[in-house]
């Protein structure tokens, strides 16, 4: 298993063999540093005292904005290849960011939620890994125990329903759910006075 597989919490791999072999991992990058990074992560996600998280997590070169929370018991894969807007709220979810996640400001990450850039070719004879990254825009919303799969963008103001399993780009202001992630509705589009990562939950 190489440190980039690890890294990015998958669970075999082998040796990148092959034609386009370059091309099926276009970000899984600083491959070293993301996994000292991700064993680092995994230890300040521990430690009682956001503040104190928030400090180390961008010693190790995770790019948080201001007014932000991650809650404690959080797992950051790659958390170098994160990019967390200001105002933004993640909860216990399970972040896997080898190929890159950009989340945007005022977004709200639900508890039990995994956001995963790294797959597998099923069709590779050494079950290649490949890595795309994922994007969340300003204000949305993702609900408990959601999953967003590689590749995915999802759209301002967009809302991803509780348990929802997202393998497309998901539309601004609109709601999904299901597995697969379908619209269910649509969010009224308003100035919002709210800002999650305001938000102090007992245990944090
Ligand atoms: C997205 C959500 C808020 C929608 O709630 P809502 O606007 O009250 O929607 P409703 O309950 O009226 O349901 C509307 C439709 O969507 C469907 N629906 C609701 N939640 C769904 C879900 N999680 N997955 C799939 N379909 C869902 C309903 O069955 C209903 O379908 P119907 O019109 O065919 O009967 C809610 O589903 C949800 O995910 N809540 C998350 C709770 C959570 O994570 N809390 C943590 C707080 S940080």
């Amino acid at each position: 298993m190489s440190e980039s597989d690890r890294a990015a919490g998958l669970s075999s791999g082998g040796p990148a063999t092959g034609v386009g072999a370059a091309d099926v991992v276009p970000r899984a990058r600083n491959t070293k540093r993301s996994y000292l990074a991700t064993k680092l992560a995994y230890n300040i996600g521990r430690l009682h005292g956001l503040s104190l998280r928030l400090y180390l997590y961008r010693r190790i070169g995770m790019k948080v904005g201001k007014g932000c929370v991650i809650r404690r018991g959080v797992y950051l894969g790659s958390p170098n290849e994160l990019e967390l807007g200001d105002g933004s709220f993640v909860g216990r979810a399970s972040l896997y960011c080898t190929g890159g996640v950009k989340i945007g400001r005022n977004v709200n990450v639900s508890d039990g939620v995994v956001i995963i850039t790294a797959k597998h070719d099923v069709n590779s004879p050494s079950f290649e890994a490949n890595y795309e990254p994922i994007t969340i825009g300003d204000w949305a919303w993702i609900a408990t125990n959601a999953i967003v799969l590689a590749g995915v963008t999802i759209g301002e103001g967009a809302v991803v329903a509780a348990g929802a399993v997202v393998t497309k780009d998901v539309p601004a202001y609109s709601v999904v759910g299901g597995n697969p992630a379908k619209v269910i509705g649509e969010r009224k589009r308003q100035p919002f006075d709210y800002v999650p990562g305001s938000y102090r939950p007992p245990f944090l």
